[in-house]
């Protein structure tokens, strides 16, 4: 088969490398993929969310089965377009990518369906909405609707900080259209644990969960960032509390949205908070994490795209999807800077020929590949992945590896797995 992952960044490295394994894959393109993808996949060099270009180049280059993987294509409609013209895809339609491209979609379907979450109100009027903070107790948690790069969503300690950040969101626009309406919800605590599944709309098969690690600094300090490490699996993640969260979250979710006539497939990942009162969902993802694949993918011993087929087929029950026992941890190195302004063009040195450390796994997030080396191009530039029969060793591993790399300006976080 000829499949193409959309995408270029450390979780498609992770996604190529995964099916690369499966003996019925002939052909991986990506797309548009990135310097350390070159060397697992044919990259073309096709924007993401460029659907008219992205469907050209699957028809004419005859491509099976197409895995869309980051939110913005799945959020415009991606898998609409391609299944339109009888592609195969691995991913949700627009209407089920809502529960992540809205967060007043997916907060309404969670009051609709007795799903716990944070308590919440919307406002799409910004007079009213910051009447509501007048009056409110602080701190609490205001979220752009909208994608926002994941940087939609502001803890306010106090009224001044709701205000402004209502300003910023509804009337300067900082997110654009995205801020056109916000969630403004009650603040939780406790433990955070994602957790990843590949559901075909009526079964559910709930990955190892794990542990990301969103503050760009050591003790969670410093602004939120994409991700910059994962553990596999989340040591606050007991068997009692997985029985919860399948029974009152997992479960519930994607029989809501088959309810609402919109079907999930694909990977649907649960962002959960262990607060005292039991396990709430903070945030749903309607994809693969990043850089949670990075660190849950290395665990996995079934065929990938055996798994992803049965997803888009709807036959996810007759597939056992097998995890191994071990541990694994992801380190990001980024660019100095980020997650506000980097410089990029920096040679990277420490890799082998193909970009990777012998023992562990290197999946590229920002990278270029030009005469023989490869040089920074973004602010997450690589993860290093190592798995272990316990975390300890694990996280060890990973660290022994990042520490063989260097470019200018590089950094991580030194408290990967901490808990
Ligand atoms: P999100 O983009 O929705 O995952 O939010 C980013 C981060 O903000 C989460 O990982 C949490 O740490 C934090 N957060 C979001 N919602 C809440 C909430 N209701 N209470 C406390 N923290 C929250
Ligand atoms: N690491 C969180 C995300 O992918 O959104």
């Amino acid at each position: 088969m000829k499949v193409l992952v959309i995408g270029g960044g450390g979780r498609e490295h992770a996604l190529v490398k995964a099916l690369k394994k499966s003996e019925r894959v002939k052909k991986i393109y990506a797309a548009p993929g990135n310097g350390g993808i070159s060397h697992d996949a044919e990259c073309v060099s096709i924007k993401a969310d460029d659907i008219p270009t992205m469907t050209d180049f699957v028809v004419r280059n005859t491509i099976d089965y197409v895995v869309v993987a980051p939110d913005n294509p799945l959020a415009i409609g991606m898998v609409d377009a391609l299944g339109s013209i009888g592609i195969r895809c691995f991913g949700p339609n627009k209407a089920a990518a809502r529960i992540e491209s809205s967060k007043v979609f997916a907060k309404a379907l969670m009051k609709k369906y007795g799903i716990p979450t944070a308590a919440y109100e919307t406002f799409s009027d910004a007079d009213k909405a910051a009447d509501f903070v007048k009056s409110a107790s602080f701190p609490l948690v205001i979220k752009a609707d909208g994608l926002a790069l994941g940087k939609g969503v502001i803890i306010a300690a106090d009224r001044n900080e709701a205000t402004s950040a209502l300003d910023s969101i509804m009337r300067e626009k900082v997110f654009g259209e995205s801020g056109s309406s916000v969630v403004i919800e009650e603040f939780l605590t406790g433990p955070e644990v994602s957790v990843l599944a590949f559901t075909d709309g009526k079964t559910i098969v709930p990955m190892v969960s794990l542990m990301d690690h969103k503050r760009a600094f050591d003790n969670n300090e410093g602004p939120n960032t994409g991700g910059m490490g994962a553990i596999a699996p989340n040591p606050h993640y007991t068997a009692e509390i997985a029985s919860i969260c399948e029974k009152n979250i997992f479960l519930p979710t994607i029989r809501a949205m088959r309810d609402e006539s919109c079907p999930f497939k694909g990977c649907l990942y649960f962002g959960l908070m262990l607060t005292p009162q039991g396990p709430k969902v903070i945030e749903y993802n309607c994809r693969f994490g990043d850089p949670e694949t990075q660190a849950v993918l290395p665990l996995l011993e079934t065929d990938l795209l055996d798994i992803m087929e049965a997803v888009t087929d709807g036959r996810l029950d007759s597939v056992k999807a097998r995890f191994s026992a071990y541990h694994a941890a992801c380190v990001v190195l980024a660019s100095g800077g980020y997650p506000a302004a980097y410089k990029t063009g920096f040679a990277i040195s420490g890799l082998d020929e193909q970009g990777g450390i012998a023992g562990s796994a290197v999946y590229h997030a920002g990278t270029e590949y030009r005469d023989g080396a490869f040089y920074t191009a973004g602010g997450r530039v690589l993860g290093i992945t190592a798995t272990a029969p316990d975390l300890k060793s694990a996280i060890n591993a990973a660290y022994k590896a990042a520490a063989a790399i260097n470019f200018e300006g590089m950094f991580c976080r030194k408290d990967i797995g901490k808990y």
